[in-house]
This record gives structure tokens, C-alpha cells and sequence, in this order.
């Protein structure tokens, strides 16, 4: 049976936002929060959602009206014990999911999917809460997550295959592009992304360029829709931070930067103004580094069979927006230029260059 009922637990920036992308695909889905202002929040957010979608003629006035009608809210758990799917996006802390997981687990069918939102904890911790782990699965949602494509569908330790092929489905049902990965540290996106986001905290560290320059590098030599800082302006410096302690497990090359450090721990937002331009030589040294570094972690990942090479570059594209698909670009520039770029990464952090280098050149062509 597929899934047809959905709820979701913490009506937050994610969990709305779930919510309205479920509705809009014509299913009903109870949202649900301790707080009634997060539920006021979310109901007013989805209701703006859907008459604009009316009002610039994306959708009738009657179509924005039923997928409104078909959210409902409440304070009441309850009612997610019948659903089919239930996904948490409650705050990101351990104890807290343990315990969400914990009431719903007492209170689901035998067969609800329960599945985690989580951005940076293992999945299989959190399904140490429920009785069935065999049921138990990670959806990881991009911001803003009515829009954002893509969803890392992250299969725990005991995710049985059934239930990763159920959500697979619902995934696509709902205009969602899956992408399948094991549940290791920052899963797929976010194992590249964030230490792509570190080595430009560190080349501004180093005095090699300024923020605003590093943006404009970056989006002429990886086709980035937008620069490291802008997007860490976005998603705010001290996420990206908490992201990247996260991964640090991974090795030395994960370790935080100074300037990482410096501005998330302050809660502050990198200060943005008009770029220099900067020379052809640090725009070719800078543009190498961004380059080796989301190299060499797409490689490292590869190594420990994270995802495949296809679905690296589908996050990349669909959630990142490069425009060259890291994998794709590592076939296109060949085995001895993706070296050069990343052995100076593994001499500096003494670690040995993957494995997976032996593949490139047939990654994905
Ligand atoms: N914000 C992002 O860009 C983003 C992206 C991907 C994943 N995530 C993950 O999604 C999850 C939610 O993040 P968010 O940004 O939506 O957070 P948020 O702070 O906007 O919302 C969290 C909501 O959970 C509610 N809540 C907290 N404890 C609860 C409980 N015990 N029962 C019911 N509701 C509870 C809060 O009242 C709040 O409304 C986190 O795990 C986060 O890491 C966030």
C-alpha cells in the first residue's frame, strides 16, 4: 500500500513548509506542535502560499482553497498514529527527537513509516526511540522545503527496503527528487557543501581573497548560482557551523575554520559588500581550492559508498544550483588534473587520496 496520509510533528520553518508541499501534491497532512503560535504560523504561511499560487494564476482560486482545507492542525499527537507516514522536523537536539520518537512509536499503527528530519544527527541514534527500526527512515528536506527539489532519503542501519522503496515513491508522488544515501555524517549534500564552505572561510583566513571575492570565484569556476558566503548569509554562519562540527569526526580536513568559528559563535552574518576584482592568479589559485575541496570530499564519500556519483551531482544541482555537476566535471577534466587539485588537500591534512580517483573518467559519463 502507498502512502496516502502524511503527518508531520513541529510546524516550524521546515515542518510548514513540508506540509504545504504535501498538500499541493493532494494529500491531507496533520501538522502538529506544542506551540500554537508555530501552528498559527504555519496555517498563515500556508494560506499565503496557495492564494498567491492563485493570484498569479498557477492554480484556481477553488484548487488553493481544497489544498488549504486539506492541512489540519492540532497540539493532539494523536492523530498521527494513523497515518502512513509520519515525518519529525522538531527541533535539532537528540534528547528532544528521542522523546518525539518515543510518544509516536507508543502510539502508531504497526505499519506508520516514521522518518526524521533531522540535518546532522545519525538516523540510526534516533531509531534506537521506536519499537520497529525496521520502519524507520531519514527525509532530509531543503530549505525552503515548499520549492527546494531535492530530499536525501537516508536508509538507517535496519530501514527495511520496502519502506525505503514506499517513501522513494511518495517522494516522487510529491514532486520531490529522492536521493538515496547511507547514513553517514552530513549524509550527501551537506558532506561537500560544508567543506566547501570551510576551505573559503579558510582562504579568506589565509589573506588569499576577500568574502566578496571568493563568491565571484566561486560562481565563474563552479558555476554556483550563488558565492559560499552568500549562501552562508542565508542559511546563517552558526547552522553552517553546528553542520560542520558535525563532520568533523571525518578526519582534520573537516575541522572547523577560525573564521567559521569567529563569526557562527558570534551569531553574526558575514558583512557583504562590493567585490574587488580580484587577479587572474588568485582567482586561479582560490578557484583550485574550491575545486580540490569538493572534489576530494565527493571522492572521499564515494570511497565509503555514501551515495552514488549521479546523485552527487543531482544534489548539487538541484539544491545547491552549481551548474556543473562536480562529478560529471571531474570526468570531463580527467584523472591527472582532478589529482593535482586534490593532493595538495592530502598532503596538507595527511590523508591518503581516495580510492575512488581510480573512477574518474567514467564516474558518470
Ligand atoms: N531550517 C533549515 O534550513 C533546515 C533544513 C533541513 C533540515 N532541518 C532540520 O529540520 C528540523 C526542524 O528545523 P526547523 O528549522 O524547522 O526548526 P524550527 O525551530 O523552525 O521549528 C521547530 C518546531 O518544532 C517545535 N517543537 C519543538 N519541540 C517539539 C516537540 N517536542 N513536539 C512538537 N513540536 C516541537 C517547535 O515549537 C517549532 O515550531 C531540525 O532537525 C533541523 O535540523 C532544518
Amino acid at each position: 500500500m502507498s502512502i496516502t496520509s502524511v503527518g508531520i510533528v513541529g510546524a516550524g520553518t521546515m515542518g510548514s513548509g513540508i506540509a504545504i508541499n504535501v498538500a499541493q501534491s493532494g494529500l491531507s497532512v496533520y501538522l502538529s506542535d506544542l506551540s500554537e503560535e508555530s501552528l498559527d504560523r504555519a496555517k498563515s504561511s500556508a494560506t499565503k502560499f496557495f492564494n498567491r499560487a492563485a493570484d498569479k494564476g498557477r492554480i484556481s482560486q477553488d484548487q488553493a482553497d481544497e489544498a488549504l482545507g486539506r492541512i489540519t492542525t492540532g497540539t493532539d499527537l494523536n492523530p498521527l498514529g494513523q497515518c502512513d507516514l509520519v515525518i519529525e522536523a522538531v527541533f535539532e537536539d537528540l534528547d528532544i527527537k528521542l522523546e518525539t520518537f518515543r510518544k509516536l512509536s507508543a502510539i502508531a499503527r504497526d505499519d506508520t513509516i516514521l522518518a526524521t528530519n533531522t540535518s546532522c544527527l545519525k538516523v540510526s541514534d534516533i531509531a534506537e526511540a521506536v519499537k520497529d527500526p525496521g520502519l524507520f527512515i531519514g527525509t532530509h528536506y531543503f530549505s525552503p522545503a515548499q520549492l527546494n527539489p531535492l530530499v536525501e532519503v537516508i536508509k538507517g542501519e535496519k530501514t527495511r527496503d520496502e519502506v525505503v522503496e514506499k517513501v522513494l515513491e511518495f517522494c516522487k508522488k510529491t514532486s520531490k527528487k529522492p536521493l538515496l544515501c547511507r547514513d553517514q555524517n552530513g549524509f550527501a549534500v551537506n558532506r561537500f557543501f560544508c567543506p566547501y564552505t570551510n576551505e573559503a572561510v579558510r582562504c579568506v583566513d589565509e589573506g588569499l581573497a576577500s568574502p566578496e571575492q571568493l563568491d565571484t570565484i566561486a560562481q565563474s569556476v563552479l558555476g554556483t548560482a550563488f558565492g559560499p558566503f552568500a549562501v552562508m548569509n542565508i542559511v546563517k554562519p552558526q547552522v553552517n557551523l553546528h553542520a560542520i562540527r558535525h563532520l568533523e569526526p571525518l578526519g582534520p580536513y573537516y575541522q572547523a575554520a577560525d573564521g567559521m568559528i569567529r563569526v557562527g559563535d558570534a551569531g553574526e552574518n558575514w558583512s557583504l559588500g562590493e567585490a574587488e576584482a580580484a587577479s587572474p592568479e588568485t582567482t586561479r589559485t582560490v578557484g583550485n581550492r574550491l575545486r580540490g575541496s569538493v572534489f576530494f570530499t565527493i571522492l572521499q564519500a564515494l570511497d565509503e559508498q555514501v551515495a552514488e556519483p549521479a546523485a552527487f551531482d543531482m544534489g548539487a544541482q538541484q539544491a545547491l544550483r552549481f551548474e556543473q555537476p562536480p562529478c560529471q566535471t571531474m570526468d570531463s577534466l580527467g584523472k591527472e588534473a582532478v589529482e593535482e587539485l586534490v593532493r595538495p588537500l592530502c598532503e596538507i591534512y595527511n590523508t591518503p587520496m581516495p580510492r575512488s580517483l581510480d573512477r574518474v573518467g567514467g564516474l558518470v559519463l
